[in-house]
Order: C-alpha cells, then structure tokens, then sequence
C-alpha cells in the first residue's frame, strides 16, 4: 500500500473569531476543532502527521501532545506557505500526502478514507475534496472545464460575479502525490487579492502541466464546514451535537430532549440508559446499561456502572459501581470511588475518597480524603476534618460503622469495623471496632431557670 502522510494547517490567528483563543483550539462539543481532526485521522493509516503551528504554537503542541510531529510558521503567509513548512519532513517520502484545515472539526474518518480511496484510485496527482454549498460565500469556488475536469479553485475574495455562482466549493481537505505536491508548491506566488501564498493554486499549476486532478464531491456540506467565525462555531456545534446524540438512540439510549443534552464524541453510554435533559457528559466518560442520568447533571471524565442513578449531581473525575443512586445535588470531586449499591444525596460533597458497597451518605456531608469501608451509615452533617491550613489527612471508617449526625472525624482517625459514633460527638482520637464513642458535653437542665430570671 501507498505510504500515508498528513499535514494539517494550524498556524492562523483567527482573525475572524475576534479571540484571544487561537482559532483551532476554539472547542466544538467540548474538543479543539484541531483536536478533532487529529482524532480523526487516527483511524486512517497515517504514518506521520505534521501539524503546521504559528499562533498560539505552544498552546496547539500542548493540546496535541507528542503523538505528532510540527513545522513551525513563523509568519502566516497563506496556506500554500503553512504547507511549505512541512517540507524537510516529508519532501524526500513517496506516498500520499493529505492536507486538512485545523478549522473543519466535523470532517469525519469516513470522509476522509474515501477521499484517499478516490485520490490513489484515479492515480491522481492532485484531488480535491468538494461539497455543494447553499451559500457558498467565503469559500473558494472550484472551477471545472467544459469537459467536467477540475481546472482551478477561486478564492471568494477574487472570484469575478460569475464564478462566485459557483455552489461547488473547495472544502479545504486534499490528497496529493507528495513528491508532485512540494515540487507545484514552488510555483504558487502571491499575486491575489489578499497577498498570500495560496494552497488552491497547486491545483491550476498541475492542470497546466496535464497531471490528472480529481474531485471528490460529499452529499453532506455540513461535514465539510470551515468555522472562521462564531456563528459557524455554534452552527458546528449544533451539527456535532445532533450527530453524536442520534447515533447513541440508534445505538439503544434514549435521550429525552437531544436538543438540551450535550454527550462528548468520546463517550460511551450503554443500551437502556436515559437522558433527561440538561446533561452534559464531557470528554473521556463511559456509563454502563440502564442508567439514569439528569435531569441537570454534569459528569466528566468518569466512569458509570449499570442501573446507576445521577440527578441534579455533578461527577468529575470519579468511579462510580452499579445500582448507585447519585443526587439530587451530590458533588463527587476528582478521585472519588464508590462501590455498588452506594447512596450518596442530597448536598454531599465527595473528594479523593473511596467508599465501598452498600455504604450511604444521605444527608449534608463532606468526606474528603477518606476511606470508607462496606456497609458503612454516615449521618446527616457528618464532616471529615481533613485539612489543617497546611496539609490533608486521611480519614478511615471501616466496615459497618455508623456515624452519628452532625459528627466531625478529625483526621488523621480511624472508626474501627461496626463501631458507633454518638451524634454530634467531635472524634479527635480512633475509636475500636465495635464500641461506641461519645465526645460531647453533657446535657444540663436548669429546673424552673425561666422563672426565676422574670
Ligand atoms: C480556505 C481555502 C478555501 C476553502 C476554505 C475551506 C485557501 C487560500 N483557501 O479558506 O479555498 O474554501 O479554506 O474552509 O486555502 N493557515 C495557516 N497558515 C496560514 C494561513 C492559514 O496555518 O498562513 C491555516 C488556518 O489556521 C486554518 C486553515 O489554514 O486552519 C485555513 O485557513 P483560513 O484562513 O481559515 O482559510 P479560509 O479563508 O477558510
Ligand atoms: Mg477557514
């Protein structure tokens, strides 16, 4: 098989999103535009991945990681230059090279493959992919000959009344012979309305030297759209939202109200688990069958057994077993781990603590830095003290204890197994199992005390 590269273009400022924010780390559903395309082409055979870095270099490379290589741009001077960049990596390399926009996060792996298919099927030196735009404005427009072939592609900005007719646009993704496409680069100038080197212009230099272009037209102009502002930003949103909820209905959730629940691409939700609305299930998240989530809860990053329940809640970070009932208005922070048929209600607070089977915190607590073993009841208000202004300490509740209302365990402690804690008891010091601590003062009362005070 052909040898596979891909150069994708994130150099540009984004002047167009009026941002601080470099353009392609602008997120859709969550993810960086480019992170998407990156995520995309995974699944493509691609032996290198260049990513074309100028704005924000430093920021996209931390979002990219090192999993691909870059070429820096240290002046953006169109996007026939941002590929230019790409030279010393892959100009000596035969094979296929892909070009993508950091700004086109709906583009699919699908779409992709098969404009490869297209470009090494044809023995192309050059292919493009096009879609038919309604309202084509701001794209270039392909511009094909009498006989059907592709010719050139014109930039909106210099495009005469006619060829802005065109619905056909250039999607901004291409397949090119590699060795072809650094040798036609050479000739590409800046002679345009806007000063810059651009890419498109490869394709009208290989026309003239009879090298065989194709195109490869999408059905699907949505996949193809380039955000070079913040309407097209919400539009892409949109599109990715509508698409990720309706592929997990076919795949067996139901979501209530798709258009008020946002599920992350990354995601994993099991066959009969429900979605109300108002949920947001961001980044790397799985959740099993028969769950209920929402309505209003944010869960991220997390991982969700079966037949679990989270409502009203938010979950970051965090394991949850099956058949555990979440909420309303329980926060799990980051490192909390709760076992199966655990209960956790309403204004619990959970951070960096585990808390095994059947255990239950109903009511008004905060267990932070915390082990909890099986079976274990924490009373409504019950708090660990886990913090002294400098450092945090652990605190360890072992099987069946129970613990009074509105308890404080000053950490570091331990409530040994099927112990008792007394309501309202401040517990400085370990309790062993099966004993009852009480560390309260004593109640006093003052006979006929109104009385005498009248
Ligand atoms: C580009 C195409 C246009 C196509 C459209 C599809 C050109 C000249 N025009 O226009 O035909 O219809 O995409 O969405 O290619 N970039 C760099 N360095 C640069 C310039 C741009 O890395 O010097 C990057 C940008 O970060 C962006 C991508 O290239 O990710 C495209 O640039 P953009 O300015 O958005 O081009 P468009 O005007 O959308
Ligand atoms: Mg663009």
């Amino acid at each position: 098989m052909n040898k596979r590269f891909a150069v994708i273009l994130a150099a540009g400022k984004g002047t167009r999103m009026k941002s601080d924010l470099y353009k392609v780390l602008h997120p859709v559903c969550e993810k960086p535009m480019v992170q998407h395309i990156v995520d995309q082409l995974k699944g493509c055979n691609v032996e290198k991945t260049i990513a074309i870095v100028g704005h924000g270099a430093d920021t996209v490379k931390d979002q990219l990681g090192n999993d691909i290589e870059y070429a820096l741009q240290e002046e953006q001077l169109g996007t026939g230059h941002a590929v230019m960049q790409a030279e010393n990596v892959l100009n000596d390399k035969d094979g296929t090279t892909v070009v993508l926009c950091g700004d086109t996060p709906l583009l699919t792996k699908e779409t992709i493959d098969a404009l490869i298919e297209e470009h090494e099927s044809k023995g192309a030196k050059a292919t493009v992919l096009t879609a038919s735009a309604e309202d084509p404005t701001g794209y270039g427009r392909i511009i094909r000959s009498n006989d059907g072939s592709v010719k050139k592609i014109v930039e909106h900005k210099d495009a005469s009344d006619e060829e802005r007719l065109v619905e056909e646009i250039n999607t901004g993704t291409y397949c090119f012979d590699n060795r072809t496409l650094f040798e036609a680069l050479k000739h590409v100038n800046n002679d345009n309305v806007q000063g810059e080197y651009y890419l498109p212009d490869v394709i009208e230099i290989l026309q003239k030297q009879d090298e065989i272009i194709a195109a490869y037209l999408t059905d699907d102009f949505n996949e193809t759209m380039g955000v070079n502002d913040r309407v097209a930003l919400s539009r892409a949103e949109q599109i990715m939202k509508k698409r990720t909820n309706e592929q997990l209905m076919r795949d067996g959730v139901t979501i209530i109200d798709p258009d008020h629940t946002y599920v992350s691409v990354d995601a994993k939700v099991g066959k009969d688990t429900v979605l109300y609305p108002g949920t947001m299930i961001k980044g790397d998240v799985t959740i099993g069958e028969q769950c209920t989530i929402g309505p209003h809860s944010e869960i991220e990053n997390s991982m969700i057994g079966n037949e679990t329940t989270v409502k009203q809640s938010v979950v970051h970070h965090s394991e949850v077993g099956n058949r555990v009932s979440i909420g309303p208005f329980s926060h799990l922070r980051p490192q909390t781990k709760l076992g199966n048929d655990v209960r956790v209600g309403n204004f619990v607070e959970l951070k960096k603590m585990s808390m095994e089977n059947g255990s239950k915190a109903s009511h008004l607590s905060y267990l932070g830095d915390a082990e909890i073993g099986e079976g274990v009841n924490v009373g409504c208000g019950s708090i660990t003290v886990n913090y002294d202004g400098k450092n945090k300490y652990l605190t360890k509740i072992e099987d069946g204890a129970f613990i009074g209302c509105n308890s404080n365990l000053i950490a570091p402690v331990t409530v040994g197994k099927e112990a008792y804690v007394a309501a309202g008891s401040t517990i400085t010091d370990d309790v062993p199992g099966e004993s009852l601590a009480i560390a309260r003062e004593r109640q006093t009362n003052k006979d006929g005390y109104v009385k005498k005070n009248k």
